[in-house]
């Protein structure tokens, strides 16, 4: 079955947080897991160029907006692939194949009359002498009466207009903006609340936020929204007499997962159309502000241009909080990918990020429970389980797996967790599925320690050979399960076993295009490392973080807090 995996497109206006990081990550477990079964994956995402927050940040540093989104791509791409994200492309949406397409997409939206020309009010600032962006308009929410920005209010993800805001402010002087007439076109949402309805419906496997919000905007009526801006940054308006004005950002980003197919499949020589039709399986990986905009906005542009398939899974992730708090960029309350990079490995933060991970409700990344969990979990469970077997296995056993039989009941069990944990990634519940499969190590540990195979290689070496035989095929399969959350250990445990397994998956950073094809031999099934197989050379998996850096950690963190 085509699997299309979409990741949110982050703004190229700031670097990665960790938040940044737990609402993506899903998409690469899925996208990895899809691999290993065998099925075709397309698995794409990209800069967010465009918009108003990087036309206001060059501004100000009096540089050109594509200097901005330049840095931040750059950066973002070096995140990615430190992290070990296995997109199929990575792209941008200043790119000009996603430039050419979208403004086809706008034809043809205009074509099947998905588009209204309209004459209106526009927020203007006589003092700064020009229209407003939605987010420099700020005001009070007519729905909740919170303080707002215009594009959406925060205290209840309302996606509003500008011009629904009562006492308005022009954000960068404070003046009262005045409302001037201009032409637009509107995207005519209202057109689509019948059908929307009934997907939003027969939706299955939406995260609970993503129902209930999509739900509560089908209930208070779909409202047509301006499609075009008067901008300078941003994809012109393909139209005649429209130029200056520019397409709504966010309707140009979400078709950034279309264009990159077309993209991707211009690039490799594939074709897009089955991840875009029926039989297709599309999973969209973002955080929870930005659930409207694939639940409503996108379903409605692929439906008014001709019936590309929509999203099926909504994977949308609660916010998580830092040390208890909400994180917050302007206050400097951030862990930076970049920086957290310099000092810790990605596979310590994918862990903590996929058990900590704010699936049904917010979750907390704090210093002492990354530093506990990654010596607890990955040092004590797995990693010392994998280093005392293979490290018996060199002393007692010449570095050779032994002759042995594979404990019935551990093969049992291991078999049960690939269907387990297939059930679970499959919905994307990557926390259970973790866990599922930590369980099983702390149950593999025992069965060492039960077996005492020290002592019966001295008594009984048969039964000994029995242990560590079994021991060697717990940790082929756990490679296996755990290579789309770990895979970087995994690669390092596969050539433990004996069969390196190569990175290129991780490796060429300066390409688009981070992996190639899984290998084929790497399979999510269950799997048995032969009798007499030479091990290779045996070093710690992952090494113990100091708790004293938790301290450090702190300090770090409260010196870059701004007042
Ligand atoms: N740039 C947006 C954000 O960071 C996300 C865009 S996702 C897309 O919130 F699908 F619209 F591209
Ligand atoms: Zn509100």
């Amino acid at each position: 079955m085509p699997i299309f995996i979409g990741g949110a497109w982050p703004y190229a206006n700031g670097s990665l947080h960790l938040g940044h990081l737990s609402s993506l990550l899903p998409g690469d477990i899925l996208a990895r897991y899809y691999r290993m079964k065998g099925e075709d994956v397309l698995y794409v995402s990209g800069s967010d160029c465009h918009g108003t927050p990087i036309a206001i940040r060059a501004e100000k540093e009096g540089v050109e907006p594509s200097a901005i989104a330049d840095f931040y791509h750059q950066e973002f791409t070096e995140c990615f692939r430190q992290l070990g994200f296995s997109y199929d492309l990575y792209t941008r949406t200043d790119a000009p194949h996603h430039y050419h397409y979208v403004q086809e997409l706008f034809l043809r939206l205009l074509n099947s009359g998905c588009l209204e020309l309209r004459e209106v009010g526009q927020t203007y600032c006589p003092a700064c002498s020009k229209f407003l962006p939605d987010r420099y308009v700020e005001g009070t929410c007519p729905r909740c009466g919170a303080h707002a920005r215009g594009d959406q209010c925060e205290a209840c993800q309302s996606v509003l207009d500008p011009t629904d805001l009562t006492e308005r402010r022009c954000k960068l002087c404070g003046a009262e903006p005045e409302t001037r007439s201009t032409q637009h076109y509107y995207l005519l949402l209202s057109r689509f609340q019948e059908e929307l309805e009934r997907y939003a419906r027969e939706a299955e496997g939406w995260r609970e936020n993503a129902v209930h919000l999509t739900r509560r905007y089908l209930e208070e009526g779909l409202v047509d929204r301006a499609a075009t801006r008067d901008l300078p940054w941003g994809i012109d308006v393909p139209v005649e007499g429209f130029e200056g004005k520019k397409i709504y950002v966010w309707i140009e980003a979400v078709s950034g997962y279309w264009t990159a197919s077309r993209k991707w499949a211009e690039d490799t020589g594939n074709d897009y159309l089955p991840f875009w039709s029926e039989g297709a399986l599309a999973y969209y990986i973002h955080g929870k502000d930005n659930i409207p905009f694939h639940t409503v906005i996108l379903p409605a542009l692929l439906l008014g241009s001709g019936g590309l398939h929509l999203p099926d899974r909504i994977v949308s992730g609660e916010y998580l909080t830092l040390e208890g708090q909400k994180i917050s960029t302007s206050r400097g309350w951030a862990v930076w990918v970049p920086d957290v990079l310099e000092r810790y490995e990605p596979d310590s933060l994918r862990y903590f990020i996929t058990v900590n991970s704010p699936e049904k409700h917010d979750g907390d990344f704090s210093w002492h429970e990354f530093i506990r969990s990654h010596n607890g979990e990955l040092v004590n469970a797995f990693g010392n389980f994998v280093h005392r077997s293979l490290v018996f296995i060199v002393k007692s056993f010449d570095g050779r797996v032994p002759n042995g039989r594979l404990d019935e009941s551990i093969e049992r069990e291991l078999r049960g967790l690939y269907d387990r944990m297939s059930a679970l990634i499959e919905k994307a519940e990557l926390k259970k599925a973790l866990e599922e499969c930590f369980g099983f190590i702390r149950r593999a540990n025992k069965y060492f320690d039960e077996r005492k195979p020290w002592s019966e290689v001295q008594t009984n070496p048969p039964h000994a050979a029995d242990t560590l035989y079994t021991c060697v095929q717990i940790i082929a399969n756990l490679e296996r399960l755990l290579s789309p959350f770990l895979p970087f250990a995994c690669a390092k445990l596969a050539g433990f076993l004996g069969e390196p397994r190569p990175l290129s998956e991780l490796s060429e950073p300066d390409t688009e295009t981070f992996q190639a094809d899984a290998l084929q031999s790497h399979r999510w099934a269950f799997t048995e490392v032969a009798s007499g197989t030479v091990l290779g050379s045996i070093e710690p998996l992952f090494a113990r973080i100091d708790p004293a850096r938790e301290a450090e950690e702190t300090e770090r963190l409260a010196a870059k807090l701004k007042a």
